[in-house]
């Protein structure tokens, strides 16, 4: 961890928010529509009652955040096991060719809103999450790297992913805006950069070693600008986002 834990206020001894009490959860729609899952939501309302609430803040099933979250405690904390080691293993190959540090950068957060926040478009999202704290050239590879992702470019060694027949089908139509994007970003200064998160992108089945995230300590320290009020609480233009991260089960 880079971040100093001596001086970090220490999470654990704080109560939790409504202790003693039923906590409700609403899943975000986002996350369950057209899928089996039955909207309760009239039902968990008719349930309230003093012992009965929704919940709101830190939800005790889940790892506690420290009070000014840093970046890689979202990792340790919130990600799902495969976006960690997909987005850890594929900054660590950058990072092995000597790759420059804004592109290793790129690499260890292109995925990053798949971890926590919302996989659909998730280029986008991840590149909205951190452009607050990054330079324009790593917050635009990690945006086009989706689109990049679709489309070959035989010059840079790079295919249409094979697995990408497996998971969407070989007869998968790619839509108009991923290749209006990818037109865009292989015009675009920067394109280099996005191309090699592509070239980078390692699936969670290849076999890699396991990667300590102590090696990214330094190119966070010197890429990426952690807020003093933690990420969430800085009121930049995605505070709200990493908010989200930190407390998923919120009701508002
Ligand atoms: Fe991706
Ligand atoms: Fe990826």
């Amino acid at each position: 961890m880079t971040r100093g834990m001596a001086d970090a206020p220490q999470p654990h001894d704080r109560p939790y928010p409504q202790a003693g009490r039923e906590r409700q959860i609403y899943p975000s729609p986002v996350g369950w529509k057209g899928t089996a899952f039955v909207d309760d939501e009239m039902e968990l309302l008719a349930r309230l009652n003093p012992k009965t609430v929704m919940m709101m803040g830190d939800n005790p099933a889940l790892p506690r955040m420290p009070d000014r979250p840093q970046l890689l405690d979202f990792f340790r904390c919130r990600f799902g096991d495969l976006t960690v080691r997909h987005l850890y293993t594929s900054a660590k190959r950058a990072l092995d060719d000597d790759q420059p540090e804004p592109v290793v950068l790129a690499c260890l957060l292109h995925d990053i809103s798949n971890g926590c926040l919302i996989r659909c478009d998730h280029g986008y999202w991840s590149a909205q999450l951190i452009a607050p704290y990054v330079s324009e050239e790593v917050a635009f590879a990690v945006q086009y790297h989706q689109a990049l992702r679709y489309t070959p470019d035989p010059a840079a060694g790079y295919a249409y992913p094979e697995s990408y027949h497996r998971f969407f089908g070989p007869d998968y139509a790619v839509p108009d805006y991923i290749r209006r994007d990818a037109e865009v970003a292989m015009a675009h200064p920067f394109y280099r950069s996005a191309r090699l998160v592509t070239l980078y992108d390692t699936y969670f089945f290849d076999d890699y070693e396991p990667v300590d995230p102590e090696v990214f300590g330094g190119i966070i320290a010197r890429h990426f600008r952690q807020p003093a009020e933690g990420l969430g609480f800085d009121a930049s233009p995605s505070a709200h986002m990493w908010r989200t991260m930190i407390w998923p089960n919120n009701f508002l």
